[in-house]
């Protein structure tokens, strides 16, 4: 099969990729790039495991063909750190221990790093509903909303997507 050429702009370079016409976003992220940060848990759009952050808005990268990315910027788990600091979500989740097996987490954080770009101080109820995409059966959703929230506090508008 035929190879189509793409560039995409992930975690602040830019990557020139052959890839299969039905090659999904996740794939070439996990696959091509090493990025496997970015969880697979159902591949159906249903979990939110693959949850990544495209051109500031969260994404299932499970559903989106790499084609359809050409020229776009992604954000991934990996490019949530600010040089050797941790980025103040991952922190928070941290601190909140707001993180139990782990498979939710890099989609929760991706999710809530988008949420507070388009909006910087997000209620509690919004954060829940917000969360509530994102399928976690450990922690009970209480410890990753106060980590949004207090993650929220913390950046003070200050966001990267
Ligand atoms: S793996 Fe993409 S939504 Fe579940
Ligand atoms: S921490 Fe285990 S699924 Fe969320």
């Amino acid at each position: 099969m035929k190879k189509m050429d793409i560039k995409i702009h992930v975690n602040g370079d830019w990557y020139e990729l052959a890839v299969n016409s039905g090659d999904r976003l996740v794939d070439v992220l996990r696959d091509q790039l090493d990025l496997t940060g970015t969880k697979e848990g159902c591949g159906e759009g249903e979990c939110g495991a693959c949850t990544v952050n495209l051109d500031g808005k969260a994404v299932l990268s499970c559903l989106i063909l790499a084609v359809q990315v050409d020229g776009c910027t992604i954000l991934t788990i990996e490019g949530l750190q600010r040089g050797s600091e941790l980025h103040p979500l991952q922190k928070a989740f941290t601190s909140e221990s707001a993180i139990q097996c782990g498979y939710c987490t890099p989609g929760m954080i991706m999710s809530a790093n988008a949420l507070i770009y388009n909006e910087p101080e997000p209620d509690e109820d919004t954060i829940r509903k917000n969360l509530s995409n994102n399928l976690c059966r450990c922690t009970g959703y209480d410890r990753p909303v106060k980590a949004v929230l207090k993650a929220a506090k913390d950046m003070k508008g200050d966001t990267n997507v």
